[in-house]
């Protein structure tokens, strides 16, 4: 049996009061040789109703004057509780289902039964204690990895500390039953994960530092195909969906149409650059285009003779500028007989996959303009990003090589610049979405599981951002949103973690289904989370603003009732690379 302490003696829709029978305010009780919590805030307290022990939370405690005596005023002690959940027959159900009546009698509850409403599931998947309680919490991780998490709070609130414990424990436990049937991609922003955080055993763990500033010797592989595809050059060079785009499918499926034909690129190089020559309509642009062509094909000849035409802008068609007659515009400018040979003479050595797309979309352009297909100005802007992208890309894409199938892949961009931490983590979602979807495309339910972490996710998933186009914008989104609706059927997971849940798409996050919340005190942050959680329960929430460092509400679909746990923390080795700066140690004088 267990200790009675008081009586019901209101009940006002879910709000029940119980007034205790003495005003102890003992932190613990031991009675039979078991250990009770005594009464305060957020304690468990069962109430009998007949066969039913209904569970529940205090939410808050008063003193309430009684009567006068001689010597003062007496007082009587009362807390307001909350059901939570109930125990039938020695299981128990989470809920509001029974409510108690007037005068039924008020217990504590011993440690054994405060766990089992948390789960006692295996001992093996500890990540923390309950705060309050101070039990160990063991996770429901056959429950909880295929889902969608979130990870919330302010910055140094504990998220990467957080992300690491889940990941780290679920890797201990399993890591040879994982092995081969669920692959896990980190996409580390600010590179805290690249040492031996979450495994520590190479065997295992693939890391790719992505340095975009030269030097890095880590290049993600990338294979032909997956190179070689409109919509990741749509994606890499951000592409408008009119005209730009479609100009980058002509690249690629010319690149595929003739992809048998031995030198096909030669051919085409020349031919193209032999018909602007000849065109009966020239354009201003072709000079710079051939010449730039001429450029990347190594012919020094054809460059410097190409510098020598000009434009007439009235009669528009080109002459030579050291020639003594104008001319060109007729059938058979002189120019064109004295570069035929040069023309002729291209050939293409042995270019690796960004020269050649470099080539590729200089010719395609020439090609176009000759046919009369595009503007130049549409197009030039695209140019313009693709010359100012290919640098860094060319220094953390290694295309041709074959990819590392490794349990757990770590892709730091740290060292990135920009413009590659923008479309790295896309690329990779559209590339590892793609490629698992094909795999378990028959199988239902999907035989291999596939899981995304996004440390830091704000980054690429904010509806906010006035640097970018809206285009860019719209598919960025598109993609998550459809991994995120769509993903768990084809078993594809996210984790995300974030300092700045409002700044999130909504689609986003509304399709998740369990929160590891910390500390965050934004307003807008905390009306989200209102709005997005329905399992979130009013007193956990008020918790959030004032949580410490390393705790966290968690609350979802795997969880019968939130609870508000206080994460281990990992030895130092295993933490992320994310400390706070030591004052005391830097400015030690
Ligand atoms: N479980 C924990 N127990 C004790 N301290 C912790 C715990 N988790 C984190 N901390 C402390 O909080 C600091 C910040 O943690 P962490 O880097 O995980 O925060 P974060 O929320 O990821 O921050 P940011 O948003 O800036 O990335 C750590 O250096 C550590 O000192
Ligand atoms: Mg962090």
């Amino acid at each position: 049996m267990s200790i009675a302490i008081g009586e019901v003696i209101a009940v006002k829709g879910v709000n029940i009061l119980v007034e205790l029978y003495e005003e102890s305010n003992k932190e613990t009780l031991f009675y039979q040789g078991e250990k009770f919590k005594g009464v305060s805030i957020q304690e468990h307290i069962l109430i009998k109703r007949g066969f039913k022990d209904i569970v529940t939370l205090v939410q808050g405690e008063y003193l309430d004057e009684r009567f006068e005596q001689e010597d003062g005023k007496s007082y009587v002690r009362k807390i307001e509780l909350k059901p939570i959940g109930y125990y039938d027959q020695g299981e128990f159900y989470e809920g509001i289902k029974h409510l108690p009546m007037i005068r039924d009698v008020a217990y504590l509850m011993n440690e054994k039964q405060v766990r089992q409403i948390y789960g006692e599931a295996d001992d093996s998947f500890v990540i923390g204690e309950i705060l309050k309680e101070e039990l160990p919490v063991s996770l429901p991780w056959a429950n909880l990895f295929n889902t969608h998490i979130g990870v919330f709070g302010n910055t140094g609130s504990g998220k990467s500390n957080t992300l690491t414990n889940l990941y780290t424990t679920l890797f201990t436990n399993k890591l040879q039953a994982l092995n081969g049937k669920s692959h896990f991609v980190v996409v580390d922003f600010n590179g805290e994960y690249t040492g031996k955080q979450l495994i520590n055993d190479r065997d295992f763990k693939q890391v790719y530092d992505l340095d975009t500033r030269g030097g890095g010797d880590s290049k993600f592989p990338l294979s032909e195909s997956v190179f070689w595809d409109e919509e990741v050059f749509g994606i890499l060079f951000k592409a408008t969906e009119n005209t730009q785009k479609p100009f980058l499918k002509r690249v690629v499926s010319g690149r595929e149409r003739f992809n048998d034909t031995p030198d096909s690129l030669g051919i085409y190089t020349k031919k193209t650059v032999a018909r602007a020559l000849t065109s009966p309509s020239p354009k201003k642009e072709f000079a710079e285009l051939i010449r730039e062509i001429a450029g990347l094909v190594d012919a020094e000849e054809l460059k410097q003779n190409i510098s020598r035409l000009r434009w007439h802008g009235v009669k528009s068609h080109f002459y030579l500028n050291d020639a003594n007659h104008l001319n060109g515009g007729d059938t058979d400018p002189v120019y064109v007989r004295e570069f035929k040979q040069l023309v002729e003479n291209i050939t293409i050595g042995n270019l690796n996959h960004f020269a050649e797309l470099r080539l590729r979309i200089h010719v395609q352009l020439l090609a176009d303009l000759v046919n009369g297909y595009v503007q130049f100005d549409h197009i030039q802007p695209l140019l313009k990003r693709i010359e100012a992208s290919l640098t860094s890309l060319e220094r953390v894409f290694e295309v041709g090589a074959n990819p590392v199938n490794k349990l757990l892949t770590v892709v730091s961009l740290r060292k990135s610049n920009q413009e590659i931490k923008k479309v790295i983590p896309l690329l990779l979602a559209k590339y590892y979405y793609g490629s698992h979807k094909d795999e378990v495309i028959n199988d239902s339910p999907p035989s291999h599981t596939f899981h995304m972490i996004i440390d830091e996710a704000h980054n690429i998933l904010s509806i906010q951002s006035n640097r970018e186009s809206e285009s860019w914008k719209d598919y960025r989104l598109e993609l998550f949103e459809e991994i995120i609706k769509e993903g768990r059927k084809f078993g594809f997971y996210l984790t995300l973690s974030s300092q700045r849940p409002a700044d999130i798409s909504p689609t986003i996050m509304s399709q998740i289904h369990n929160f590891f919340i910390h500390r965050l005190v934004n307003d807008r942050d905390l009306m989200l989370l209102d709005n997005t959680i329905s399992t979130l329960d009013s007193l956990s929430r008020s918790m959030i603003p004032n949580l410490s460092k390393g705790c966290a509400v968690i609350t979802g679909t795997s969880f019968d009732i939130p609870m508000i746990v206080q994460f281990e923390r990992l030895e130092k080795e295993s933490q992320p690379d994310s400390g706070d700066v030591d004052l005391q140690m830097l400015w030690n004088d």
